[in-house]
């Protein structure tokens, strides 16, 4: 399935020409054919098919395990549901990092097998090599700063990133990097709310944040928190706008309850 019909499609430029007359630029991740058809008829703007699948959907502790071609697996599932919003889409942790050329090929790999509309890659001035020869080959690429998690095992720890000076100083020089190699967005992790304003007001591209505060020019959250299907993380900048956890939890145990007392099926629920 491609976008197309009457919609207006969302591409970088439209992005662009949000953050030039203030509009608000909304994402959310997706994983799934499903939830991105739900999420692209709400009216998304971007979607991300995040390496938060590697907790959200295969239960693992952290973003690293998850491989090129589950990535890729996720991607196309997305990208059959959605016709009108951005579809970008995390490069692993161990597929550009430190080698431009691989780099390139695993770009490759997610725009020609799942169709999406961009890549997204974690970190600044150790990675540039990488983003250069991605953007080469005319794939749009998104930057990602701040906490990055497939760094975590260098941070130790989830808090808040650049409160002290020498970080939020690299931050803002690898966010310039970003913009001057072509990057057409960057997502900003976990930061003080100033810094990002700073960010925001610095760059000409889109700067989206998570837990970067109110002065950047979009959001971004990872879906099932937002719903709460996920319980057990609760960070400052997570609101929650459903409890979908306990909300389906009553579903399943009145199914249960249904099955056993042999309410369902009834006679109208049969053939
Ligand atoms: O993988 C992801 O979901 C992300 C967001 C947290 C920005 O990178």
């Amino acid at each position: 399935m491609s976008k197309e019909g009457n919609v207006k499609v969302v591409t970088t430029h439209v992005l662009y020409e949000m953050k030039l007359r203030g509009e608000k630029i909304a994402m959310l991740t997706a994983y799934d054919f499903s939830m991105a058809r739900i999420l692209d008829a709400a009216g998304i703007d971007v979607l991300l098919v995040g390496d938060s699948a590697s907790n959200v959907m295969a239960g693992h502790e952290s973003t690293l395990p998850i491989t090129l071609d589950q990535m890729i697996y996720h991607a196309s599932s997305v990208m059959r549901a959605v016709r009108r919003a951005l579809v970008v889409v995390d490069l692993p942790f161990g597929t550009y990092q430190g080698n431009s050329k691989l780099a390139l090929n695993s770009a490759i790999r997610i725009m020609k097998e799942s169709g999406a509309d961009a890549v997204k890659l974690e970190g600044g001035a150790e990675i540039i090599d990488s983003v250069t020869r991605i953007l080469s080959a005319g794939i749009p690429v998104m930057g990602h700063l701040g906490l990055t998690p497939q760094s975590i095992h260098k941070f130790g720890t989830y808090v808040v990133r650049a409160k002290e000076e020498a970080e939020a100083k690299k931050l803002v020089e690898d966010a310039h990097k970003l913009e001057e190699a072509g990057c057409f967005a960057i997502v900003l992790e976990k930061i003080p709310a100033k810094l990002g304003a700073q960010v925001a007001s610095e760059l000409k591209i889109p700067i989206i944040g998570i837990g970067a505060g109110s002065g950047v020019d979009g959001q971004v959250l990872v879906t099932h928190d937002m719903l709460g299907i996920t319980q057990e993380f609760s960070p400052r900048f997570l609101r929650r706008y459903h409890n979908l956890f306990a909300e389906m939890t009553g579903s399943f145990q009145s199914y249960i309850k249904d099955v056993k007392s042999k309410d369902f099926p009834n006679e109208r629920e049969q053939y």
